[in-house]
């Protein structure tokens, strides 16, 4: 006789009784995190177990009918992540993503994620994934505001005005114990408008839309840049005020002039190392168009700046291995480029938090195993 096995489902209603929506403790248990990736307690996908995922992008043309065409944002990506210290746990994220969605009632990207037991293997939790992952993407702004940003940081600026960017900006202002006011940029300035009064109503602070990338970059000592990825927002160096933070969680580009005298912090530079490797491997022309980072790899490569797995990671700075902020006049660019770990991490959290609540529903895998 084998051994029953049983899992958790957790829906998207679920995952919010057990906490998806708390910024605060997804921002510690990030932070956490963070010392884990430092000190290499973690493993990802690939060869050299950094990668962020692997993606099945469709091709421009086809002649079978029922394969998806190629599209802006349309893709399925698979993203795996051990966890180690006190989550000591395997999964993955996988979504797919179609950007007409929206106008069937759905969001753009509909995500899942899975916990499996690290030891036996078996499945422990299928939960939606949705706000795992906008809030863990969020909170990554959040944790850099902590360790990053400077004590008397009093304007923040959004870039973008969509979910991604209020997610980022929800977490910013939990930790920019300072901050009096939000100002907005977005092609749409509309859009801009509405986010900035949310945001400024929810968090007792003053907010307006800009009229320009300038206007509103030259306000701001925290940046938070999350337009959509189609082109980069391309900032300038005089606009970046000293002791600024520039946070790129979208595409973002700085004239070269201030790298030559910011601090760039990555996310994990690991991962960044393997995603340089990637760009490597293309046909020159193709390299170091898309991305988040992409500006900065191309630096590397042309020897403008230190190789991107010699530089800093946020982890080391919360360990204290690395030197983050030096002083109030430095400016400091984060770059975070999304990792599994934390879809894994956060979603342990609220795995844990929805069995102390008896959420969600007991599924059958099987009763003895058929094939044992
Ligand atoms: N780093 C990560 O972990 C991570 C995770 C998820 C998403 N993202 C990034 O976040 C981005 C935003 O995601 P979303 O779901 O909120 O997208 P969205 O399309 O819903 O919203 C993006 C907003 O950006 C605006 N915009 C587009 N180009 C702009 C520009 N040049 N200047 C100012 N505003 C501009 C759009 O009008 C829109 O309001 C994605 O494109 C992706 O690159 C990053």
């Amino acid at each position: 006789m084998g051994k029953k096995t049983e899992f958790l489902y957790l829906s998207e209603e679920d995952i919010i009784k057990a906490g998806a929506l708390d910024y605060a403790r997804c921002i510690d248990v990030e932070e956490e995190i963070f010392a884990l990736l430092s000190k290499g307690d973690y493993v990802m996908g690939g060869d050299k177990q950094n990668s962020h995922g692997i993606y099945i992008k469709f091709p421009k043309e086809s002649p079978f009918p029922n394969m998806p065409l190629d599209a802006p944002d349309r893709r399925f990506m698979a993203m795996p992540a051990y966890v180690g210290g006190r989550f000591n746990v395997a999964g993955q994220k996988w979504y797919g993503s179609n950007i007409i969605n929206p106008q069937r009632g759905l969001p753009r990207s509909i995500l899942m994620v899975m916990l499996n037991d690290v030891d036996t293997c078996e499945p422990l939790c299928l939960m939606s994934g949705n706000l795992i992952s906008s809030v863990r993407t969020g909170c990554v702004p959040g944790v850099a505001t902590r360790h990053l940003a400077k004590k008397s940081a009093e304007v923040c600026t959004c870039i973008g005005a969509g979910p991604v960017s209020m997610a980022c900006f929800d977490a910013i202002a939990l930790e920019a114990k300072n901050l009096k006011e939000i100002v907005v940029f977005d092609i749409v300035k509309e859009k801009a408008e509405v986010f900035a009064k949310e945001a400024a109503e929810k968090y007792g602070i003053s907010g307006r839309a800009a009229d320009s990338l300038e206007e509103a970059v030259r306000a701001a000592d925290i940046i938070s840049v999350a337009a959509s990825s189609v082109k980069p927002v391309n900032i300038e160096n005089n606009w970046l005020k000293p002791g600024s933070l520039i946070m790129f969680t979208g595409r973002c580009n700085i004239d070269e002039a201030y790298f030559s005298s910011a601090k760039i912090i990555w996310d994990n530079a690991k991962m960044h190392d393997v995603y340089f490797d990637d760009h490597m491997a293309l046909p020159e022309e193709q390299r170091f168009i898309n991305g988040i980072g992409v500006q900065i790899y191309r630096m590397c490569f042309e020897g403008k700046l230190p190789p991107v797995i010699e530089q800093t990671s946020l982890g080391d700075v919360v360990c204290g291995t690395k030197e983050g902020r030096k002083n109030d006049e430095e400016r400091i660019c984060f770059v975070t480029g999304g990792m599994p770990v934390w879809d894994v991490g956060w979603g342990y959290e609220l795995y844990e938090n929805a069995k102390k609540l008896g959420l969600g529903q007991t599924l059958k895998l099987w009763d003895d195993p058929y094939l044992c």
